[in-house]
């Protein structure tokens, strides 16, 4: 079975999918963090984020590996682990425009059709449901309010010590957003058959549940 999870940015998809392929015991495949590891690449090495070769010839002299843990996935970088790394403010505020280069998405929509072929998977993007896995059985649309999604972002910050004004944060969640979805290839949106979940008012749990039935409904 294939579970697509896609929305915006910080609307809780990782978390809900995360907790979903833990409770399935199904693979989990956090596809930003490949295009954020991409960016990372760019960065450590001075490659300007729309120096479209340099950033492909990076990603054919380095190994980037993603490893299933308990909790998630970890990304490794030439045997590096990098899964804190690539969620530096950096790396956030300039994945959007790696991610919009037509080359780098093709190399890795291959390698996520690969991870998804013989395996149960839950897979969280943005164009999940509308080009990796169309055939997905389960297709869920993340969404929150800008405000409440600054606001998650901003308690997480606190905990890893990080502080960016609440205000900055809002502005960068609304920048990131329109950058996705207004890109030429796989703009981020909500496929047709996919089911449109807010989780503004909800919980966690709540929404754990909620895509547990539809799940469920579909075995
Ligand atoms: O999900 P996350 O916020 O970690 O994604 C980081 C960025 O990677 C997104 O803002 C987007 O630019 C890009 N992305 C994408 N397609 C995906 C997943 C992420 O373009 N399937």
């Amino acid at each position: 079975m294939q579970i697509a999870i896609d929305g915006p940015a910080s609307a809780g998809k990782s978390t809900i999918a995360k907790l979903i392929a833990k409770n399935l015991k199904f693979v989990y495949c956090d596809t930003g963090a490949m295009y954020r590891t991409v960016t990372l690449l760019a960065k450590n090495n001075n490659v300007g984020y729309g120096n479209v070769s340099g950033i492909l010839n990076l990603m054919n002299s380095h190994e980037i590996k993603f490893l299933n843990t308990e909790n998630g996935q970890d990304v490794l970088l030439d045997g590096k682990n990098v899964s804190d790394e690539i969620r530096s403010e950096e790396i956030t505020n300039n994945v959007s425009q790696v991610s919009a280069i037509k080359e780098v998405r093709e190399k890795l929509v291959e390698m996520q059709r690969n991870l998804a072929n013989d395996t149960d998977i839950v897979m969280d993007g943005r164009d999940i449901g509308t080009t990796v896995l169309p055939k997905a059985e389960v297709k869920i649309f993340l969404i929150a309010s800008v405000k409440v999604r600054a606001e998650r972002r901003y308690k997480e910050n606190v905990e890893r010590g990080i502080d960016t004004p609440l205000k900055t944060l809002e502005d960068e969640i609304a920048a990131r957003d329109y950058k996705d979805s207004h890109r030429e290839i796989s703009p981020l949106r909500k496929a047709d058959d996919a089911v449109e979940l807010d989780s503004s008012d909800m919980s966690i749990q709540e929404v754990v549940d909620k895509v547990t039935e539809i799940v469920n409904s579909h075995k």
